[in-house]
């Protein structure tokens, strides 16, 4: 989704403004565009790629300034629906993420007043809102616009004449940078990082004054302190690190947080209230989703508690009641459905738990309590280190809930098992699936969202259709699919879904569909069946589920790069969905 970047201090706002414009590409955008204040408003905005235009628009002169990169919701990718957005006057400029659901009736208001609008964006009414209330004093004109919008918004604002930073926040992130003798806001910390580790995060209703006295936070027009934390993220974590793409160089990250992300979760990590529950709701968006069905499967049948997972899209239409305890997971902390369902948790008094790896994101602010994945900042827009992540919070949120705790010892082994799992050739399996259009993902019990995991890493970024379905299931109507082009990937390790899987994977064979079998190693029975085997280590089968995953993980990544796709930012999608 979009991201915005503020800077105040004393050097060229332009070119820090697209540096950090160009950390937050991961978001996904179509367009950008800059406004400096020197102190005229100088703006430069364009759609495409910043690195196409980025000398263009470093050229703008000033120490202030804001940046925007878009993600079109309200017309179309366009230089004139790019972000900064100025008033009648062109002394306003105003960058915004998120969506403002009364803009149509404010437009109209607007016009009738004889404000003239230059694009089809719902944000720049925010300017013309502001230069209607102006009187002189920029921070009151803010805060008596920003208090006729309905819907979320994270505001950055500069004016002639004022040198300052106005922003807002109300359900979107914004987080601001404390430098030496320099300021920073943006939609989240890597703009900052490399500049100072010094951050606070604001939070909803909140209204920020950066200038070159310092920063203050206002609720209403009664200041507020506001606590300065510590990332310790590095500019370093966010880079490549030598790695082709992002989500190579994720993937490989895996083993460390997988056994982080166990080893950070204690038994002081869960409060009391939450160890056993009549019942556990869990809401989640796209792969988030199906964490939250490997933990069903397993909470159930070691806990003995009952658990739904629901999507967070079509939570809002589930009917209460609502009983035991709501559990969300999110990578981002910012996915607009699973925060909808949060809320709604909470308006039924349900006690909420999250499940994030960005500290002081949106869930954190409203979930009575979080866990935290150590996953460090995902850039590549396919989830894979925060997915592996999100199962070791499971996992030990599933040993905290049981009784017996059986498993916490073998999973002590997992990050060895990834690691073997790295190394492995699968050049062979890539072969296979590069030239198809269809493929299925196949596996039973905790491997079913194992295979639409798989599924969903293989269309998101080698836009191949596949789809992930419990191997039960096929023969209830996708075998008609099935022949020589239509590939399967079946999931068959030991354990109790082992000898069923086979007979399954053979009556697929009968059906001509070439078979990619990810199994035990040396597992001679079902070498003998499939077209390709990918072994991974014998071990428990959560270490195997686990591994299994990592693997359909560098299945599509490879294929993917196989096809020349734009593997860190495939077409359409954005790393963090802001909006419903
Ligand atoms: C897939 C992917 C998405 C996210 C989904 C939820 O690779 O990344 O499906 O999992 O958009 O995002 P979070 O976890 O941030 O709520």
């Amino acid at each position: 989704m979009c991201g915005i970047v503020g800077y105040i201090g004393f050097r060229s706002a332009a070119s820090v403004i697209v540096e950090g414009l160009q950390k937050l590409e991961y978001r996904g955008y179509d367009s950008f565009g800059v406004a400096t204040n020197n102190p005229r408003i100088d703006v430069y905005k364009c759609e495409g790629k910043i690195s196409e235009k980025a000398q263009a628009a470093q050229r703008l002169h000033g120490s202030i300034g804001v940046g925007h990169t878009r993600w079109a919701t309200h017309g179309v990718p366009s230089d004139r629906n790019a972000h900064p957005h100025l008033d009648c006057t062109g002394r306003i400029a105003v960058v915004h993420n998120g969506i403002i659901e009364n803009y149509a009736a404010l437009t109209r208001e607007l016009e009738e007043r004889g404000h003239r609008f230059r694009s089809e964006t719902d944000t720049e009414v925010v300017a013309h809102l502001i230069e209607e209330y102006y009187r002189g004093d920029l921070v009151a004109a803010v805060r008596q616009a920003i208090a006729r919008l309905k819907g979320s918004y994270a505001l950055l604002v500069t004016a002639e004449g004022h040198e300052e930073i106005v922003a807002a926040r109300d359900s979107s992130p914004l987080v601001l940078g404390i430098g030496d003798q320099e300021l920073f806001a943006a939609s989240d910390v890597t703009p900052l990082l490399g500049y100072t580790e010094r951050v606070v995060y604001l939070e909803d209703g909140d209204l920020a004054t950066l200038d070159r006295e310092g920063w203050h936070v206002y609720r209403a027009d009664t200041p507020v302190r506001r606590e300065i934390e510590h990332v310790s993220w590095d500019v370093e974590t966010v880079r490549k690190g030598g790695f082709r793409h992002y989500m190579l160089k994720e993937i490989f990250e895996q083993p460390k947080v997988f056994y982080d992300t166990l080893h950070g979760i204690t038994p002081e990590s869960l409060p009391e209230r939450y160890r056993r529950p009549s019942e556990i709701t869990v809401v989640a968006c796209g792969s988030s989703y199906h964490a939250g069905l490997v933990f069903k499967y397993l909470c159930e049948s070691t806990c003995r508690i009952p658990v739904r997972a629901e999507l967070g899209s079509e939570f809002k239409y589930f009917t209460p009641p609502l009983k035991g305890i709501v559990m969300v997971i999110t990578q981002s902390g910012e996915t607009a459905d699973t925060l909808a369902a949060l809320k709604k948790a909470k308006a039924y008094n349900c006690p909420t738990l999250a499940i994030t790896n960005v500290l002081g994101s949106s869930v954190t602010r409203i979930a009575d309590h979080t866990l935290y994945m150590r996953a460090g900042p995902e850039i590549s827009v396919a989830a894979t280190k925060s997915f592996v992540a999100q199962l070791a919070v499971l996992m030990q949120l599933v040993n905290l809930m049981s009784p017996k705790n059986d498993f916490a010892e073998s999973l002590e082994r997992a990050n060895s098992a990834i690691e073997e799992v790295l190394l492995q050739d699968i050049s062979r399996a890539v072969e296979i699936c590069r030239p198809a259009q269809h493929l299925f993902y196949v596996g039973r019990g905790l491997f079913y969202p194992i295979a639409l995991e798989g599924a969903l890493k293989m269309k998101e970024i080698s836009y191949i259709h596949a789809e992930g379905y419990a191997a039960g299931e096929l023969k209830h109507g996708p075998f008609a699919l099935l022949s020589e082009e239509t590939p399967v990937v079946a999931l068959c390790s030991p354990g109790d879904t082992y000898s069923i899987m086979l007979s399954n994977i053979k009556e697929m064979k009968a059906r001509n569909a070439p078979i990619i079998g990810i199994g035990a190693r040396g597992d001679r029975e079902l070498i003998d069946i499939v077209d390709v085997f990918i072994p991974i280590p014998e071990c428990h089968e959560l270490v195997q589920m686990i591994s299994t995953s990592v693997l359909l993980q560098l299945l599509a990544y490879q294929t993917a790069v196989a096809l020349d796709r734009d593997v860190d930012q495939p077409r359409n999608l954005a790393k963090s969905v802001t909006v419903e």
